[in-house]
């Protein structure tokens, strides 16, 4: 193993532990056999973004460009991406929303890195051995940061091209599409009013959506039935086909949703907003009628019972730690001072304790939201798998996500296996609630 993956694999809480491990292997320094390297460089600085409808907005970006570029890759690649800092005061990160790379790689200032200041650059490095639909986004003073536009996408296809029941690559419509809020309009991919797509009718089409706001969002797709094949870039087991539902799609995540282009047109609607819907329209024919006239009152999908189960890899009921967070609002610290402040178990970030596990323990987690907001609950480094809510299993499909959204007074279990040593932040994906406090780290001891 070169010395430089050590290094770069290593987090700061291993470094009295062997050189050789999986995580350190996934930081290797080249790509898979057959695999290319993917080189960005991603500048960030301040500049005005024109939208679609004219309207012009003063941003944070990437390259000048909101979301910034999308980064794509094909499984076993190496992504390598120099981040610069151009003028953006206090520092910029990179952080791999639900990718599992290395702890070095993570951007997670003052944990994994130092944030990068203006004229400095960092360089990030890791093996896209993980399929699906992801996002990027600054870790440093994230809840000013992502708003104002440091995010982007990143999208990792199979090796091998598409799965059987696809088409040609050429022949697909792949759209993906970040949903974010810029000064009070609720952008899809950017555009802050409708679009328009083509596509032949038949044409297997995948729409990854993806939630870059601090908040849920409602998604329905109007038109079609569909199926969601991927939740957080993890593909479902036995997804069914459904229509006329709405999705509850939480802060920071993903749904990738799949069907057939029909003879008529298809809608993506965000919060019922009909004039900033994305549309796909079949190639050739008129732009016909808006489907379905009113989205509000569709029922919500249960994801906890859509999907055929498969059993888990790991005994879920026998854990060897086990760690309940209790989600609340209180006294706490923030910015050294007493403030009124999103709690957990009555303590606000960095008065947490850490979290401590070992490589190759089941861990569950236990979190009880006791406030009247919703806590998307987020781990770095590690994918969860859903083990109920509020005492109701899931028995749909295996649930593997990077954020749950935790609703007033529910009660979620989680578990994972700990198998990418580091130090890991835990924390609501609310980004004011996390600079709050509502954030704890998960420590390989
Ligand atoms: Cu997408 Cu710690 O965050
Ligand atoms: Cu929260």
């Amino acid at each position: 193993l070169p010395a430089e993956s050590v290094i770069r694999g290593g987090g700061p809480g291993r470094s009295s532990r062997p050189a050789v491990s999986v995580a350190a292997l996934r930081g290797a320094g080249s790509p898979a056999p057959g695999g290319t390297v993917r080189r960005h460089v991603l500048t960030a600085n301040k500049a005005t973004v024109r939208l679609r409808s004219g309207r012009e907005v003063d941003a944070w970006t990437f390259n000048g460009e909101v979301p910034g570029p999308a980064i794509t890759a094909t499984e076993g690649d190496l992504i390598e991406v120099r981040l610069r800092n151009a003028d953006i005061d206090g520092g910029v990160t990179l952080h791999w929303h639900g990718y599992d790379v290395p702890c070095g790689e993570d951007g997670t200032p003052g944990v994994s890195q130092l944030a990068v200041g203006p004229g400095e650059d960092f360089v990030y490095r890791f093996r896209a051995d993980q399929v699906g639909t992801y996002w990027y986004h600054t870790h440093y003073a994230s809840h000013i940061g992502v708003r104002k536009g440091l995010y982007g996408t990143l999208v990792v296809k199979p090796r091998g091209g598409q799965r059987a029941d696809e088409q040609s690559a050429a022949e697909q419509v792949d759209l993906t599409l970040p949903v974010h809020t810029f000064d009070g309009a609720v952008l899809i991919a950017g555009s802050d009013e409708r679009s328009e797509h083509p596509a032949s009718p038949g044409t297997p089409v995948r729409l990854r959506v993806i939630n870059t706001d601090s908040g849920p969002h409602r998604i329905v797709l109007a038109g079609t039935p569909f199926r969601v094949a991927a939740v957080d870039g993890r593909e479902l087991n036995q997804p069914d086909e459904v229509s006329e539902v709405g999705l509850h799609l939480p802060a920071g995540g993903r749904h990738d949703l799949v069907f057939l282009m029909p003879d008529r047109p298809v809608a993506l609607v965000v919060d019922d907003d009909r004039d900033g819907e994305l549309r796909l329209r079949p190639h050739g024919g008129p732009p016909g009628d808006a489907p379905i006239e009113d989205t509000s009152d569709l029922p919500e999908l249960d994801l906890l019972r859509y999907g055929a189960p498969v059993a888990a890899p790991f005994d879920t009921r026998n854990a060897d730690r086990h760690f309940t967070m209790v989600l609340d609002r209180g006294l706490a610290m923030v910015d050294g001072r007493p403030a009124y402040a999103h709690t957990v178990n009555g303590r606000g970030h960095p008065a947490i304790p850490d979290q401590l596990v070992a490589e190759g323990d089941i861990v569950r987690f236990t979190v009880v939201n006791r406030s009247l907001e919703t806590h998307p609950w987020h781990l770095h480094g590690h994918p969860v798998l859903i083990l109920s809510r509020d005492g109701a299993p899931s028995i749909g499909s295996p649930l593997w996500v990077d954020t749950f959204d935790v609703r007033p007074g529910e009660t979620w279990e989680v578990a994972f296996r700990a198998d990418n040593p580091g130090i890991w932040m835990n924390h609501c994906h609310n980004l004011p609630h996390a600079h709050q406090g509502m954030m704890l780290r998960l420590r390989y001891d």
